[in-house]
């Protein structure tokens, strides 16, 4: 096995401030369309140059910035086109909405090209690219930062404020999910079985374990200060047999996870059971307990009992992280559609104009998403512990626990 070298690490890491942050966008499909609607709100950018393998889709991309005033982008069309994204002068920024197997790829040479990348989730899809993610971003000393929104969410921010002002005590147990009938999406209601419409349907289909493990952990590794304190020691995962020959219907996937401090996480995904929308965003320590979904619900120790549905989100709404709520408040004053996608957009251009860490580094990208090799190896050997690297190579303890920075901190 390789081993991999010391290099010095890119925890905390603070680069050069950009006055504006200059963005090539690769992949422009329905989630980098969005990401490009976004940043009409978003002051202090530009999108210098769009790339994808279809002309349509660019053409599309510069009618919405046409239509949002903003000027329009140089176009790079074709599989390679990215490459040109990486290479030029005027990107300060490559992000990253393409397919998760290519993910890694143009991240590493945006990286090795002297970029900062944000980059879709998973941001890679095996553990060796995890560590190329990893030595890439040491290398460069560069910020890769993942774009996992639920880390955004109101339920998120305000169960973490509430855990830091020591109202839940020790957190012992955490659970997350991507629980999301894309039944529709994949056209699986009344289709033969052996057509697999979309790259997502195709690949989770031929996965083993859990392809898609972030929208999950992302919120429960900053409750738990992962790689800050704490890291995922081992994983155990179990994946059910799907139901027809397209190897999805009824398929999900459970993983277990305990951190070396003790911690146990509950991970699910699944995408095609008729279940409710679910994240499960449960938090369980000493002192109190919350979870997201079914229904909001908060029970501290002193509680007589528990609160639910909007007396649980009223509860919720004071403890706030003077660092972001800022942010979610101008999200909400500017009526943008998805205040969570503005809150992260808006914190990841804040902290590049100011030269400040990010609040998702290189590490937390490989740590989530190394998860999916990892899910997969234990569900196909019958749920075997299977270890977590420590991609911070010993320096995990060095930081207590994770902090959104702010000027002047
Ligand atoms: N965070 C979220 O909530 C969220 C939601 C939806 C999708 N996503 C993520 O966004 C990413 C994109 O998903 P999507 O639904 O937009 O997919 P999509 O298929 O609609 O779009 C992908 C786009 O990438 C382009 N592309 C593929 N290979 C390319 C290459 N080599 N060079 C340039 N362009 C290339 C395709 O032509 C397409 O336009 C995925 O990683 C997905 O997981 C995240």
């Amino acid at each position: 096995m390789k081993t991999h070298e010391l290099k010095p690490h890119v925890l905390e890491l603070a680069c050069p401030p950009l006055p504006v942050v200059r963005i090539g966008l690769i992949g422009v499909g329905q989630r980098g369309l969005k990401a490009l609607r976004r940043y009409a709100d978003i002051d202090g950018t530009e999108i210098r140059v769009v790339a994808d393998l279809d002309a349509e889709r660019l053409a599309e991309a510069n009618r919405q910035l046409q239509a949002s005033g903003r000027p329009v982008a140089d176009v790079e069309v074709g599989e390679q086109a990215w490459q040109s994204v990486c290479r030029r002068d005027d990107v300060d920024l490559v992000y990253i909405c393409t397919e998760w197997d290519s993910h890694a790829a143009m991240a590493v040479a945006a990286l090795g090209a002297g970029k900062h990348v944000a980059v879709e989730v998973p941001a890679a899809i095996s553990v060796s690219e995890c560590w190329q993610l990893v030595d890439a971003a040491e290398s460069a000393r560069r910020h890769c930062f993942m774009l996992e929104n639920c880390c955004y969410d109101f339920f998120a921010l305000h169960t973490l404020a509430l855990a830091r002002q020591g109202q839940l005590g020790r957190i012992t147990h955490c659970e997350g999910a991507y629980i999301h009938n894309l039944r529709d999406t994949f056209g699986l209601s009344g289709r033969p079985t052996d057509t697999l419409r979309t790259w997502m349907e195709r690949r989770c289909a031929l996965h083993g374990g859990n392809p898609y493990p972030t929208h999950g952990m992302g919120p429960v590794a900053q409750l738990l200060g992962l790689h800050r304190g704490d890291r995922l020691d081992y994983l155990v995962s179990m994946t059910t047999q799907a139901d027809g020959a397209d190897g999805i219907l009824g398929k999900v996937n459970t993983t277990l996870l305990r951190t070396v401090g003790g911690a146990g996480i509950v991970l699910q995904l699944d995408l095609t059971t008729p279940r409710p929308y679910s994240r499960l965003q449960t938090v369980c320590g000493t002192g109190g307990y919350c979870q997201k979904y079914p229904l909001p619900t908060v029970q501290l120790v002193d509680m007589p009992e528990a609160l639910t549905g909007d007396d649980a989100l009223h509860f919720l709404a004071p403890y706030t992280l003077p660092a972001v709520e800022p942010f979610a408040e101008e999200g909400r004053r500017k009526g943008v559609d998805n205040v969570m996608n503005y809150t992260m957009d808006a914190r990841l251009i804040y902290c590049l104009r100011h030269g400040l860490p990010l609040d998702i580094d290189v590490y937390d990208a490989a740590e989530w998403s190394c998860i999916a090799e990892l899910s997969e190896q234990s569900a196909r050997e019958g749920s075997r512990p299977v270890a977590v690297p420590d991609f911070t190579r010993g320096r995990w303890r060095e930081l207590d626990g994770h902090r959104f920075h702010v000027v002047g901190d």
